[in-house]
């Protein structure tokens, strides 16, 4: 949630910030604004609304004045006050010599707020921000830290409580900037001769792909000539570089109108990338292993912890481990887990599933699951996130960056995640023989090119979309791996069009849901294949024909050549046959078109859906 760019180096900073900020702007898009030193003064101008009401601001004044060759910037995800000009970063100091941008909330902002007024300091705005910028000057204009940047910001982020990555600049040390991180993201970018300070490696991949992670409680000062690590007191620490293994292209549009119909295009590749490397010499390997095989012989409890989209995935791993293992699973959303008190220990593995790697109460969930000794394996697509960093081991989706806010393929890359770690247990506990684990993977490994098949014949799921533009609501059902994927549906529906969407498990039905199906009402069922479980097939048929019988508009997914339900399919697509378990990486993708197209039709932006942000870094 809100991005964040600093930069120092030899080019205007003012195209560098924004070139930055428009690659974040996924990321939070209800304002956003810059600062730059200039001539002993700092230049700032901030807009509520989508970045490009900034850039019309900075045109409408003028951008030669803009020639300093550092600066900072923000684009916004509201949390404290309501997203105005007033409230949009960076904020400044009463001295107008500071300007802070924050990603974060400071929870001790109100204590810290009474504490500055009572010096006569009177916030402009409702941010729990700006308190940080009015710390930021006393501090650097007395006492211990008097003159010292790096000290100053230190030592108001040892007084702030709560997630942060603060970004400062001062208008007299205008060559360098620093900042702190505690609890949301921020990574480095190392240029030659210019430095970058980023919530995102997006933001700077255009420069450089060498980059720098940086770890809990640290503060780093960037110049153009290079980089300082220390914790929150001063001591030096080191810092881990990387390499961003994707380039420019994979964070652009491509010739799409929207990232996410790109990136819904993107998914065999995103799965298949996921899967490469995971095995060898005929045995499942994980990416970053810190546990024993002994590790993984010793659970006997699965928990999934997870949130939204990421959550779907984790109820198809529950269906996979205990199908493959014998292995109670059980499957929860991170913000309950993390107030309860479930039953864990250290045979228990906590499989933490993530995009982004950062969001808070998934974060918050394995953190609860450590301090009860559980083992904690994380499934991320963001390389060096806090996430993974506090996991005992790591599978990373290799989807690439996904900038669309709905998720599209990082779900299915963490469907085939999933899938990984339910053949990692097996395998170590021995519940498939070796050559059982290679066949699964293999068929694993064959859903890409289905997937593919899918993707070309969805010139109908977008018509449809269209056509079902106008409804007031969709329902979708499904059972067993049918279920996740109607509730994934139903997800990309409410967030993408606004509309009522709701998913069923279709055993409920006549447990009360069936009492909303009425004349046209289009209802989407996923239909499982009538050569794997034949008796959920034949469920799901007279659950067709019940919703059918009370004036239902159905839209059956269905494998290709069950000529059962097609009397009963007012639309009918036709998915490949793949085995059951992995159904749901090829049953999904039509869905996601239609929810997309359905949104296009009623004129919204798809990338970025009113109200979301792309990761959720506070609760
Ligand atoms: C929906 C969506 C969200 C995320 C959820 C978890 O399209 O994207 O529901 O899945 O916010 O985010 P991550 O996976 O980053 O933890």
């Amino acid at each position: 949630m809100c991005g964040i760019v600093g930069y120092v180096g030899h080019q205007v900073a003012l195209d560098v910030v924004l070139g930055g900020l428009r690659r974040l702007e996924y990321r939070g898009y209800d304002s956003a604004g810059v600062a730059l030193p200039s001539a002993g003064d700092l230049l700032v101008e901030r807009k509520a609304g989508a970045l490009a009401n900034l850039e019309a601001r900075l045109d409408e004044i003028g951008r030669e004045g803009f020639v300093s060759t550092s600066g900072i910037g923000h684009t916004r995800w509201a949390t404290h006050g309501p997203p105005t000009d007033r409230n949009a970063h960076p904020h400044r100091s009463s001295d107008g010599k500071v300007a802070v941008v924050h990603n974060g909330i400071i929870e001790n902002f109100m204590e810290l707020r009474a504490e500055l007024e009572a010096r006569g300091i009177w916030a402009e705005s409702d941010t729990d921000t700006e308190t940080a910028a009015h710390l930021v000057a006393i501090a650097y204009a007395e006492g211990e830290t008097a003159g010292d940047l790096p000290a100053t910001v230190r030592a108001v982020a040892r007084r702030l409580a709560g997630a942060f990555t603060l970004v400062v600049t001062h208008a007299d040390d205008p060559d360098r900037i620093v900042a702190a991180r505690r609890n949301s993201p921020l990574v480095l970018g190392i240029g030659d001769g210019e430095t970058f300070l980023a919530s995102d490696v997006a933001a700077f991949i255009e420069y450089t792909r060498s980059a720098v992670e940086l770890g809990q409680d640290q503060v780093v000062t960037i110049t153009r000539d290079g980089y300082e690590v220390t914790d929150f007191h001063g001591e030096p620490v080191t810092a881990s570089p990387f390499e961003v293994t994707w380039d420019l292209a994979a964070a652009e549009k491509g010739g799409h109108d929207y990232f996410m119909l790109k990136e819904i295009e993107e998914q065999p590749t995103a799965i298949a990338d996921t899967l490469r490397g995971h095995l060898v010499d005929g045995r499942i390997v994980l990416d970053e292993q810190r546990l024993t095989d002994q590790d993984l012989r010793d659970v006997d409890k699965v928990f999934v912890v997870a949130c939204g989209t990421a959550y779907h995935s984790g109820l198809l791993a529950k269906y996979a481990i205990e199908h493959w293992t014998r292995i109670p699973v059980e499957i929860e959303l991170a913000s309950e887990f993390r107030y309860r008190d479930p039953v864990l220990d250290r045979s228990t593995l906590v499989v933490a599933i993530s995009q982004s790697g950062e969001t808070a109460d998934t974060l918050e969930a394995l953190r609860h699951a450590k301090d009860q000794k559980a083992r904690v394996l994380a499934i991320c697509n963001t390389n060096g996130a806090q996430i993974p960093r506090e996991s005992d081991a790591v599978i990373y989706t290799h989807a690439g960056p996904e900038i669309g806010v709905a998720a599209t393929k990082t779900f299915t890359a963490q469907v085939a995640a999933n899938y990984l770690v339910g053949l990692a247990l097996a395998q170590a506990r021995g519940t498939k023989y070796p050559d059982e684990v290679v066949r699964e993977y293999e068929q694993l490994e064959a859903i890409p090119a289905a997937v593919a098949e899918v993707l070309e014949s969805l010139g109908e799921a977008r018509a449809l979309g269209q056509e079902l533009a106008p409804s007031k609501a969709v329902l979708f059902l499904g059972r067993h791996v049918g279920y996740p994927v109607a509730l994934e549906g139903a997800l990309k529906l409410k967030e993408l069009a606004y509309m009522h969407a709701e998913a069923f498990a279709a055993g409920e039905l006549k447990h009360g849901p069936i009492a909303l199906i009425e004349d046209g009402l289009p209802v989407v069922v996923v239909m499982p294949s009538p050569k794997g479980r034949a008796v959920l097939h034949s469920k799901l048929l007279s659950n067709i024909q019940e919703i059918k019988a009370r004036g239902a508009r159905t839209v059956v997914l269905a494998e290709t050549g069950d000529e059962t339900v097609r009397p009963f399919a007012d639309h009918l697509f036709e998915l490949p046959a793949v085995p059951t378990l992995l159904q749901p990486l090829v049953a999904t993708i039509p869905l996601q078109v239609i929810a997309a197209e359905i949104a296009r039709a009623r004129g919204y932006d798809v990338d970025k859906p009113r109200n979301l942000a792309k990761s959720v870094t506070v609760e």
